[in-house]
């Protein structure tokens, strides 16, 4: 295939569409891969074009970041490479300043992840998660600071409330600072609840959308079935069957429903399930880069084929109508009934996106429409 590059929200930093997840680097957590087989999907996503990497300084206890600039180092590329790390969680038990997101961190983690990854700076720097605690103006200001120390080129956010979002991004408006380039969020047929409020604040505010565990952590591959006391197959869902973890608990009757629908459409198609749920969420409003993960190298050639055909808008619709989310209070009042008493019963919706604002021009062609 040939790698798409889209720029990440509204920044001129060019990524490719399909981003490399390397939180599988590593066998610290039980479920990833070990060097040699890290260093093949490594080469093998460069080999197709792919520049965007997608780290944190919290996977497999470092061993993530370390590889990856070893990989990097290695071939070179660090010119090319778009780097993506994040900071939050805390490695230090007692130590409550060695996570969070208050400037203490974010100055102590940019350290030793600069460090692991064997460079001088970071391509996009991403808080991880919100601690509920920190002041959106200390983060925006500090990263703001990391910017214009030249160790971060541009800033994203993940796993946060999107109030939280806006504020920060409102306040980098107001006062200059680098404003958010990315959000980074769990999204996938499985998982569409971000399309509330993330989908329209990422495209109406400049922050395109970095999807993770596309896959639902494989579950959409196809490989899990159901059965009388749960879910059965071999991977990451099933080592973690017993994890408290909210992201692993995927073995639901609604995902299983999902996954019939995805199977049915894959086969009318003749494509494998990873690609047809790649290819649907990498296709939806918003989303910027969609992150594969995998422990196999036949998984991410498997899945470097996904953008490589276009999904019938009529198969689409299908897996959009088996997967739809619930609309909870007061999401319900965004809808056509409601809206309609608002609008006197006319047509008052988003414009198409061909819709372009009129731009004056001066010299030749003065007054056209761009
Ligand atoms: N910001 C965050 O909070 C956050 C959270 C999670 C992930 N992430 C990022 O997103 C990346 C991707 O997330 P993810 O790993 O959860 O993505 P995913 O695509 O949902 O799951 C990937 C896993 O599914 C299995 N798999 C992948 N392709 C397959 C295929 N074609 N056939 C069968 N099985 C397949 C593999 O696991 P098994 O071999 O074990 O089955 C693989 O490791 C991570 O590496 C990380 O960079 C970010």
């Amino acid at each position: 295939m040939t790698m798409a590059y889209y720029t990440l929200g509204r920044s001129g930093l060019r990524v490719s569409r399909l981003a490399l997840g390397t939180m599988t680097f590593g066998t610290d957590w039980g479920w990833g891969a070990d060097k040699e087989t890290a260093r093949r999907l490594f080469d093998r996503y460069v080999e197709e074009g792919g520049n965007f990497f997608d780290t944190a300084d919290a996977y497999t206890n470092g061993v993530s970041e370390t590889w990856l600039g070893e990989f990097i180092a290695e071939r070179g590329l660090r010119d090319k490479a778009v780097i993506a790390t994040k900071f939050t969680f805390n490695a230090e038990p007692g130590n409550p300043n060695a996570g969070g997101n208050g400037r203490k961190n974010m100055l102590r983690a940019i350290e030793r992840s600069l460090k692991r990854l064997n460079t001088d700076y970071i391509d996009l720097y991403i808080l991880h998660a919100w601690d509920r605690v920190t002041p959106a103006e200390e983060v925006i200001r500090t990263f703001d600071d990391l910017v214009r120390s030249g160790k971060v080129r541009h800033v994203g956010l993940s796993d946060v409330p999107a109030w939280y979002v806006s504020r920060l991004q409102t306040i980098a408006e107001l006062r200059g600072y680098e404003p958010i380039s990315a959000l980074q969020l769990e999204y996938s047929l499985a998982e569409r609840n971000i399309e509330n409020e993330f989908v329209s604040l990422g495209t109406e505010h400049g922050m395109g959308v970095m999807v993770w565990s596309p896959l639902a952590s494989g579950l959409l591959s196809g490989k899990y079935r159901a059965t009388q006391n749960g879910a059965a197959g071999a991977g990451r869902l099933e080592t973690l069957k017993g994890s408290t973890n909210p992201g692993f608990q995927k073995f639901t009757p609604r995902n299983f429903a999902i996954v019939a629908e995805l199977e049915a459409a894959a086969k009318e198609i003749g494509r494998s399930m990873a690609q047809v749920a790649l290819n649907w969420i990498a296709n939806r409003p918003g989303v910027a880069a969609t992150i594969v993960g995998a422990t196999k190298l036949a998984q991410l050639e498997d899945n470097l084929q996904a953008l490589d055909f276009t999904l019938p808008a009529e198969l689409a619709a299908r897996l959009d109508r088996a997967s739809a989310p619930e609309r909870p209070f007061p999401y319900t009042f965004f809808g056509a009934e409601i809206q309609g008493m608002i609008h006197g019963g006319a047509t008052v919706g988003a414009k198409p996106s061909s819709y372009q604002p009129r731009i004056e021009t001066f010299g030749a062609g003065a007054g056209v429409t761009a």
